[in-house]
């Protein structure tokens, strides 16, 4: 092990005792102490789920990037292991930043963005990203094989390969940016060594950002789906609030052809939180994301406790009608339910029910039927400054975080799903919440920082009646 890498697992050794858990997740991916930001090189190897993250050891902001590393034999508990990739340059002297894991014979492959400035870090000019590997047998401690392919003459901004396999090659997309053309490029190889540039597979329209990072692209069904994370899209009306977005594009595509798409770029969540989505293959054939549950830039309040940022729960993502991606919690998360309680209540009438409840971690299901109802709004408030409603007049499904004292105030929203019942599962993980809807058909997930601890539920109808056909709730542990 060299130098680097034992100096970040010192460091994590000791700081993590320093960590304040009261906003830290239960049954979340995140760091033990530092800095996370996008989950890197997801993969199933040799018996277990791995999953790195963009990591800073020594400070709970961001700075030259390593690869934590945590491991699972089920996809909800996870076992932390140490630091995979250090910034030992030339090529990454200045981070290690995103990228993916693919298994090679009896070996796992990590393919990464080696960063690096040649001058002043703040002009474009100087900066150099090159697709690096680094391989393991044992999938625990790597060995750094350098550059595969360099950067491409005129590109500044080009990183995040993910990798997969498709018939006898190995394929790649990396993101770029061309003066204000976000891209995805594509490689082909025969050993993961050599690449040959296959061209753009998709690249920006005018309105459809400046950059396109973290791509992934796989096959689903009989479609094809491109999914990035592009940065510089204007918001516009509920659309693309968030200060980057992460969604999807979805076409045909077969080796040696163009990807065929029409240009329909779909938002994969609708939260204030949620970034750089990559997916893995399960085993059994599924098709699972995982995402950061952060936005750059936003307020991180847990810094002050010593960690900052986590991963979303797994989601199982199926194409569904028109096209479009559904995304589920995998099933695995039942087996972490602990404490079931059931509730009554059906019907409230322009009135607030409060539940006695205390706990930080749950899982809530919850149906309204919204054909039925009639009050202008109404809806739930799980914990302290969160609240998850439906507004009746404008027929959409919010969620509102109330968080002043850290400037983070406002909503997100879906508009209602076309169904008479609608299904919310939300996880709470005491300073995340994530809402799937009408089983997969939308998620919203956001960062919350409830001041107090939970003493109840409160369910409300204002000016008129609202159903409630479902209520109940298991803690998780
Ligand atoms: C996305 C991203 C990637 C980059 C990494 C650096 O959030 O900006 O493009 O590789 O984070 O940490």
């Amino acid at each position: 092990m060299t130098s680097l890498l034992q100096q970040a697992d010192a460091a994590v050794e000791i700081n993590k005792l320093q960590v304040n858990k009261k906003w830290y997740p239960k049954f979340h991916i995140a760091a033990q102490t530092g800095w996370i930001n996008d989950p890197n090189g997801l993969v199933w190897f040799d018996g277990w789920y791995h999953a790195f993250y963009q990591f800073h050891p020594y400070s709970t902001h961001w700075g030259p990037m390593h690869w934590g590393h945590v491991r699972s034999k089920d996809l909800v508990h996870w076992e932390p292991l140490p630091v995979a990739l250090a910034p030992e340059g030339p090529e990454d002297k200045d981070g290690c930043f995103s990228g993916s894991a693919v298994v090679d014979g009896d070996t796992l492959a990590l393919i990464y963005t080696g960063h690096k400035f040649a001058g002043d870090s703040r002009e474009d000019d100087a900066l150099y990203q090159v697709q690096c590997m680094a391989r393991s047998k044992d999938g625990i401690t790597f060995e750094r094989k350098g550059i595969i392919i360099d950067t491409p003459p005129g590109l500044h901004h080009f990183r995040d390969p993910k990798v997969w396999r498709e018939g006898d090659s190995w394929y790649m997309v990396v993101g770029a940016r061309v003066g204000d053309c976000g891209q995805v490029r594509l490689y082909r190889s025969d050993d993961l060594y050599q690449w040959q540039d296959e061209g753009i597979l998709a690249q920006s329209e005018p309105g459809m950002g400046y950059m396109w990072e973290c791509p992934d692209f796989f096959k689903l069904g009989d479609k094809y789906v491109l999914m990035f994370s592009p940065q510089g899209i204007e918001a516009n009306g509920y659309h693309h609030r968030n200060l980057f977005q992460s969604g999807y594009l979805i076409g045909d595509w077969a080796p040696g052809q163009p990807f065929v798409h029409n240009n329909d770029f779909k938002e994969m969540d609708h939260g204030h939180d949620f970034y750089a989505p990559q997916s893995l293959q399960s085993p059994d054939g599924r098709r699972i994301v995982l995402g950061w549950l952060n936005m750059w830039e936003s307020a991180m309040p847990e810094q002050q406790d010593g960690w900052s940022g986590l991963l979303t729960v797994p989601r199982e993502i199926t194409l569904g009608e028109n096209n479009k991606l559904l995304s589920k919690p995998v099933p695995e998360l039942a087996a972490l339910r602990t404490r079931h309680c059931h509730h009554g209540i059906t019907e409230l009438a322009s009135e607030k029910k409060e539940i006695p409840f205390e706990c930080d971690a749950f899982e809530l299901q919850l149906a309204w039927d919204t054909a039925a109802s009639t009050a202008e709004k109404y809806g739930i408030s799980p914990v302290q400054g969160l609240s998850i409603y439906i507004d009746n007049q404008a027929k959409r499904l919010f969620l509102e975080r109330a968080y002043p004292e850290f400037n983070m105030e406002g909503e997100r929203s879906i508009p209602l799903p076309d169904s008479d019942i609608l299904s919310l599962q939300i996880f709470i993980d005491r300073s995340s919440v994530e809402i799937f809807v009408n089983e997969g058909e939308a998620c919203l997930s956001s960062r919350i920082y409830p001041a107090e601890e939970q003493k109840e539920i409160i369910v409300f109808a204002h000016h008129g009646r609202a159903l409630l056909t479902r209520f109940e709730y298991w803690d998780i542990q």
